[in-house]
């Protein structure tokens, strides 16, 4: 499959995800079909598609023609299955994080596109190995992860699963630029890919501040937020929903560390249908999309500095585990991942082995999470030296 022959994209599921992804799809020039369950669902998608076209009209970044031909003419819908799918050549799934109902709706439907078609899952956790494992062609099964919302976010991370074809892998690539997005390539099928996991054992840390009850939220995402941080650590967990965080915790726990275990306080947090931006309360109290944080006063126990040392030590370990190919493209995935003006090698090639060590060595002791230790490259400094492209 080359990059020309991708028409006809389908997109599974007209969620958070789906939609964003079709749009952005149908706006590169794509011809989409967003398929969802109901008939509302894609209705809704479809609204939402529109509510950001016109906003993007009244700012002139979009011409009114073109807001008509991708509404008119690119992008459908559909509740039927085989009619988004029978002669796609590219199958986007953003359907619920539920590993069995991935593999299902991928078994069904790699028996009823194309024998080439690519499929894509845009699973931000699961192993894409898992999931292919229920298609007959495993080869052309590749994660294409976008971050939400699909429209700002820049980064795609197109993961390459055990048996993942090299030349899905390329063509992904040239997708995921004809879309105006930043690929990066992950190189192993490993729990969070990059950006994920390296802010992994910060969200594990959150949940031990909470569980302490010593600092405020408040105070940990004021010190975020005057660091130019769009959206801080407490304020992205009730807008990602604390349901979807801690379900995120119990998988890392299961994967990678029993530290990342979810604490009592959130774990109530959800019992008390507290969920975040969704439900209007969460860590925070939410009015619209704005989550009421108190600005007035920065933590200075816990500091922006200890995050960053944090997000060291774990891309260092991506590194070393072989997920990505370079510390560069660590540092651009975070840069579009999580919209940063830096990456932590940029960020810490000034700072000495003391200064990224000793805030690891007191936070692990402080809340006995073990992830916190210091990798070797940190306590010798040469985390400066990791090899690059
Ligand atoms: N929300 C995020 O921040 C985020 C970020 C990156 C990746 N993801 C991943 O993207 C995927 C979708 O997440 P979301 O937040 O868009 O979920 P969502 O709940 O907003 O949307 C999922 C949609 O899929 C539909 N659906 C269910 N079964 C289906 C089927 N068989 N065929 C077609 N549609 C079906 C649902 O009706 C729903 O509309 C998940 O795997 C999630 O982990 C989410």
């Amino acid at each position: 499959m080359k990059l020309e022959d991708i028409r006809k994209i389908a997109i599974l599921g007209a969620g958070a995800m789906g939609h964003g992804i079709a749009q952005v799809c149908a706006m590169a020039g794509y011809n989409v079909v967003m398929r969802d369950i109901k008939k509302e669902f894609v209705d809704n998608g479809v609204a939402k598609i529109k509510e950001s076209l016109d906003f993007l009209v009244g700012k002139n970044k979009l011409a009114a023609s073109e807001r008509e031909e991708i509404l008119t003419k690119r992008l459908t819908t559909t509740i039927d299955t085989r009619a988004a799918v029978g002669d796609a050549q590219l199958v986007i799934e953003a359907v619920p994080e539920i590993l069995d109902l991935k593999r299902s709706l991928f078994k069904e439907v790699s028996a009823m596109c194309p024998e080439n078609a690519i499929l894509a899952t845009n699973t931000s956790t699961m192993s894409i190995t898992d999931i292919a494992g229920a298609v007959a062609l495993p080869g052309r099964m590749v994660g294409l992860h976008f971050f939400n919302p699909v429209t700002k976010m820049k980064l795609v991370e197109i993961i390459k699963g055990e048996q993942t074809e090299a030349g899905v892998l390329s063509v992904m690539t040239e997708v995921v630029r004809k879309i105006k997005k930043e690929p990066v390539t992950v190189l192993k099928d490993s729990p969070g890919f990059i950006v994920n996991r390296i802010n992994a054992p910060n969200q594990a840390l959150m949940n031990a501040i909470l569980e302490e009850g010593k600092i405020r939220p408040d105070e940990i995402d004021t010190t975020m937020r005057r660091m130019g941080i769009p959206m801080a650590p407490f304020e992205l967990a009730d807008f990602v929903g604390l349901d979807v965080y801690c379900h995120t915790l119990e998988y890392y726990a299961e994967k990678l560390s029993p530290d990342y275990k979810p604490g009592k306080v959130v774990r109530k947090l959800i019992a008390d249908g507290k969920l975040g931006m969704k439900t209007g309360q969460g860590i925070y109290k939410w009015v619209g999309d704005k989550a009421q944080i108190d600005m007035s006063k920065p933590s200075d126990d816990i500091t922006a500095k200890e995050f960053v040392a944090i997000q060291l030590n774990e891309a260092v370990k991506v590194f070393k585990e072989g997920i990505a190919s370079s510390t560069q493209e660590i540092d651009q995935a975070v840069v579009h991942g999580m919209r940063a003006f830096a990456g932590p090698f940029a960020l810490c090639a000034g700072m000495t082995a003391e200064q990224m060590t000793q805030p690891l060595l007191k936070l692990q002791d402080r809340f006995k999470l073990n992830i916190l230790a210091p990798e070797p490259e940190l306590r010798d400094g040469s985390f400066k030296k990791l090899s690059k492209k």
